[in-house]
C-alpha cells in the first residue's frame, strides 16, 4: 500500500502499553450540563442526541439532510442457479444523478435457496464485487479502482484478473450454508477513497461555489455510511426479503464506517467492526499504534475538516470511541480485533466494547463487563460481542464463525 511507507516513518508510534499516559474518557452516562443518565428515556432523548451531535460536528461530519432518492433502481442481473445451484445471485444498478453527475451503485446479493427472508449480512468491498467471488457472472464496476499490481489493475479500472482476488475474505458458500444472505457492494461506487472531494457523492450537495463540504460536513466515512443506508433502502424493498434482518458488516477503514453507518441507521439490526481500529472501535486517547494526528495526515478525507484539530490533541476530544459502540445500543455489536494488528490497537477496541457497557446495562443487556483483556481466539457473544484472533489485519474464517454464531444467538436463529 502506498501509504505504509508515510505511515511507518511517522516517529512516535507507541506499541508499549506501559507507556500509555493516564487518560480520562468523556463520561458516557453524564449530561453536557453536568446531570446524570438515569434511564433509556434520558439516554435516548438527551444523551444519545448530544453524542450524535459531537460525532457528526468534530468527528465523521453532518451528512447533508436531503433526501436523495436514486433516478433509477433495477435488478439487472439474476439468477437462481448461481454457486452450482445452491443460491440465488440478483445484481442491483442504483443509479443517482444531479445535473451532469451520476454515480451507480452496483448490488451483488446471494441468497439461500427456499428460505425466505434470510438474515443478510450486508458489507463494502475493496476492489470491486468480482474481487470477492470467482463467479463468472458478477459484473464490473465502472467507477475509479485503486491500483493493485497483484489484480492488475494499473488504470484505476477493475480488470478480469482481479476477480476471486479477495474471496478469502468473502465465504459466501459457508454464509448461504448457514442460511443466510450476503450483499456485498463496492465502496468507491459511493465515494472513491482518495483525497479529492470533487468526485463520488459529495457535490452533489454542494451549494453556489462550493467545491469541498463544510467543515463540519461530511467526510468520505459519512459518505460511505450514507450509501450503506441507500443499499439498505434497496434491499428493503426487494421481493426476497420482505422480513429480513440486516446485519452491517466492515474491515478496517469500512469497519470504521460499518460502525457510523449502524449507529446512524438503526434499521441495521446487528452491527459488525472487523479491525476497525483508530476511528473505528479504538479509544482515541490511549494513543496506542494508529493515533489522531497519523490517520489526520494519512487520511485527511475520511473525516470532516474539524477533527484535524485533534492531532496530537486527543485530551480536547469530547468524545471517544467507546460513546460510539454505546449509540448502536440495544441493538447487538460484535467487535473484532486481530492478535498481531498493533497498528489497529486490540486492546483499545475491545475496551470501548467495556466502556460502553453501561448503556446496555441501562437496557438490561449484558456488554462485556470483565476490565480484562479476553484470551486470544475465545469469543464472547453478550450484546456486545468481541475477539481478539491470531493472526494479522484481515478477514479471516474465524471472523465469519463468529460473526454468523453471534448472529444466529441474537437472532434466535
Ligand atoms: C490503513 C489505515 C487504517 C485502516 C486500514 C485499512 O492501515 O491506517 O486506519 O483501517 O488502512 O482500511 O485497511
Amino acid at each position: 500500500f502506498v501509504w505504509s511507507l508515510s505511515v511507518y516513518s511517522q516517529p512516535k508510534v507507541n506499541y508499549d502499553e506501559k507507556a500509555i499516559k493516564p487518560y480520562v474518557l468523556p463520561e458516557l452516562l453524564v449530561l453536557s450540563n453536568g446531570q446524570e443518565v438515569k434511564s433509556v428515556e434520558e439516554w435516548e432523548h438527551k444523551r444519545r442526541e448530544e453524542i450524535f451531535d459531537l460525532f457528526k460536528s468534530e468527528v465523521y461530519g453532518r451528512i447533508p439532510d436531503l433526501d436523495l432518492k436514486p433516478t433509477s433502481e433495477e435488478i439487472i442481473e439474476q439468477s437462481d442457479m448461481a454457486l452450482n445451484n445452491s443460491a440465488i445471485r440478483e445484481q442491483i444498478s442504483m443509479v443517482f444523478s444531479s445535473g451532469e453527475r451520476e454515480i451507480t451503485i452496483n448490488i451483488l446479493v446471494y441468497l439461500p435457496k427456499n428460505i425466505e427472508s434470510p438474515p443478510v449480512f450486508v458489507g463494502y468491498n475493496f476492489y470491486g464485487n468480482q474481487t470477492t467471488t470467482t463467479d463468472q457472472h458478477v459484473i464490473f464496476t465502472d467507477s475509479w479502482v485503486r491500483n493493485n499490481t497483484d489484480y492488475g489493475i494499473v488504470e484505476n479500472r477493475a480488470t478480469e484478473e482481479s476477480r476471486g482476488k479477495r474471496n478469502s475474505r468473502w465465504p459466501i458458500q459457508k454464509i448461504i450454508d448457514e442460511g443466510f444472505g450476503i450483499a456485498t457492494i463496492y465502496y468507491g461506487d459511493v465515494d472513491p477513497d482518495k483525497n479529492d472531494f470533487s468526485d463520488g457523492i459529495h457535490p452533489f450537495f454542494y451549494e453556489e461555489g462550493m467545491s469541498k463540504p463544510k467543515t463540519d460536513e461530511w467526510g468520505s466515512i459519512s459518505a460511505w455510511a450514507w450509501g450503506y443506508s441507500k443499499v439498505l433502502d434497496y434491499l428493503k424493498t426487494d421481493r426476497l426479503l420482505t422480513d429480513s434482518k440486516f446485519i452491517v458488516f466492515g474491515h478496517s477503514r469500512l469497519g470504521k464506517t460499518s460502525l457510523w453507518a449502524g449507529a446512524l441507521d438503526t434499521r441495521f439490526d446487528i452491527v459488525i467492526s472487523n479491525d476497525s481500529g483508530s476511528g473505528g472501535a479504538a479509544l482515541f486517547k490511549r494513543k496506542f499504534g494508529e493515533t489522531a494526528a497519523i490517520i489526520n495526515a494519512n487520511f485527511p478525507h475520511w473525516f470532516n475538516a474539524n477533527f484535524k484539530k485533534y492531532s496530537n490533541n486527543e485530551d480536547a476530544l469530547s468524545i471517544d470511541q467507546h460513546m460510539l459502540v454505546a449509540l448502536v445500543a440495544p441493538r447487538p455489536v460484535y467487535i473484532a480485533s486481530a492478535e498481531e494488528d498493533k497498528w489497529a490497537d486490540p486492546k483499545g477496541e475491545y475496551l470501548s466494547g467495556y466502556h460502553a457497557s453501561p448503556v446496555y446495562n441501562l437496557y438490561g443487556k449484558k456488554g462485556l463487563p470483565e476490565l480484562e483483556f479476553p484470551e486470544t481466539n475465545e469469543s464472547i457473544h453478550n450484546s456486545i460481542g468481541y475477539h481478539v484472533r491470531t493472526g494479522k489485519h484481515d478477514v479471516t474464517d474465524y471472523d465469519w464463525d463468529q460473526f454468523i454464531k453471534f448472529a444466529k444467538k441474537h437472532f434466535n436463529y
